[in-house]
């Protein structure tokens, strides 16, 4: 096992590329096997979350194959062969295995997905999808399995603006006969971006990044070429992160509307934001204001920049407040944080935090963006190393982010343990 080491109180300073959207890679990789023939991704960020997913691509008979940041996926050859166990554990966007797979061959058997688990995340509003564009869906020890003799377009209401639900749905009806109409669809930039690889390809889709989207099923979908969007929790991670170390860094390949939420914030805290095209600029100050923060669905402030955004607390004078409307209790960082010596108090789904300094600690990264927070709050402790354990995690969703670091002037390596 790695841990990643920091010797922090550098204050970061350059340019930093991110690179495409993880949460748009891992389903629209997925989305290529409704194709009948080549589809090419662009701008694919080097997780392991993806290389994962691109082996099980091939695991379902497909061909692929790397060239720079982009994948070519011949889905030609593949079958819906189950897959109860193994590499769709890893993953929590497994789950799209079945509106992709239900879509072209109008079956799945998927194991139920990992990856990150702060807490229970159900996928009831998948199944309701699934189930009422015909599909019959069972749970056999552990496993979906769901099967149509043929879908149907319906009207779908989901209960929660689920960003999975409303991707795995415009998925499966893409392939569908008739008219699909999602209502009170997620919005998130992620959404568009499945919606217009799946155009590319020859659907229907019409209104995604709204709360409604209306899908006109096809008989077939065909190859196309497609680059993905750039990575907004990246982005917004080193926002916070440039903020944190009163750094001044230029986050390049960004898409700063996307950044709105996040943006706000920093400049009602007193940091400098510039926004430029695609580029958005970061200089930090010596003191920053408290401030409070909701995280909701887009394009309120995202849930997964709660946790880097609650270490950057950390160093601004006052009492600030954070809240997660998303999920219950996605907190896993604040014991960490405890151990550095923050002054956070969790009360249901807000963490009070008291502006201090921070101390070098050994501490452990739960889940991704638990790690991030650490990363973030590492990088401002001028007393130590701070060792973080659980880099596993972080892999799965920070591109070259030890190399990234080292060029903004950070002291970062990684130890095996
Ligand atoms: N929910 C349900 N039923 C469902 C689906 C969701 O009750 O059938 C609830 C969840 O429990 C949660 C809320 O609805 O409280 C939102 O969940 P959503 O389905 O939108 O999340 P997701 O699709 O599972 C994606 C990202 C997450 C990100 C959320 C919210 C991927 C692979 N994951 O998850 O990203 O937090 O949207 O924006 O796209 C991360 O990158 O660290 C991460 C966890």
């Amino acid at each position: 096992m790695e841990k990643l080491m920091i010797r922090g109180g550098r204050p970061l300073r350059g340019t930093v590329q991110i690179s495409g959207a993880k949460n748009s890679a891992v389903a629209l990789l997925p989305a290529a096997i409704l194709a009948e023939s080549e589809v090419i991704l662009d701008n694919l960020p080097q997780l392991s979350d993806v290389a994962v997913y691109s082996e099980i691509l091939e695991d379902l008979g497909g061909s692929v194959s790397w060239r720079g940041d982009s994948m070519a996926i011949d889905p030609s050859s593949m079958s819906s062969i189950p897959m109860p166990n193994g590499k769709v554990k890893l993953l929590r966007a497994s789950y799209y295995l079945m509106g992709a797979l239900l879509g072209r061959f109008g079956e799945a058997t998927i194991g139920l997905p990992g990856g990150c688990n702060f807490e229970p995340r159900p996928i009831d509003q998948h199944i309701k999808g699934f189930e009422a564009l015909g599909a019959e869906v069972t749970n056999d020890h552990g496993s979906i399995r769901i099967s149509a003799k043929e879908l149907r377009g319906a009207k779908i209401y989901l209960d929660v603006a689920s960003v999975g639900a409303t991707i795995n749905i415009m998925l499966a009806a893409s392939r569908a006969k008739g008219s699909t109409i999602i209502e009170n669809a997620a919005k998130e930039p992620e959404i568009i971006d499945v919606a217009t690889l799946l155009s590319a390809m020859g659907a229907k889709i019409k209104g995604a990044g709204t709360e409604t989207i209306r899908i006109e099923g096809v008989d077939s979908l065909h190859g196309c070429r497609h680059s993905i969007i750039p990575d907004r929790i990246q982005a917004g991670t080193y926002m916070v992160a440039a903020a944190a170390t009163r750094g001044d860094v230029l986050i390049d390949n960004v898409i700063p509307k996307h950044m709105e939420a996040m943006t706000a914030k920093l400049l009602e805290m007193g940091v400098e934001v510039h926004e430029l095209d695609e580029a958005i600029r970061i200089v930090g100050q010596p003191s920053y204001e408290a401030v409070d923060v909701r995280a909701l669905v887009y394009p309120g402030f995202a849930t997964d920049l709660q946790s880097p955004m609650t270490s950057l607390l950390t160093q601004a004078s006052g009492v600030s407040i954070i809240s997660d409307y998303v999920y219950n209790n996605r907190f896993k960082h604040v014991p960490e944080l405890l151990r550095m010596g923050a002054n956070i108090r969790l009360e249901g789904r807000s963490a009070i935090i008291e502006g201090g300094a921070l101390h070098a600690a050994k501490v452990r990264a739960a889940d991704l963006r638990a790690g991030a927070a650490l990363v973030v709050a590492g990088l401002t402790v001028t007393d130590g190393v701070t060792e973080i354990t659980g880099v596993e995690y972080i892999d799965r969703g920070y591109d070259s982010l030890v190399h990234n670091l080292r060029e903004l002037g950070a002291d970062v390596w990684r130890e095996s343990d």
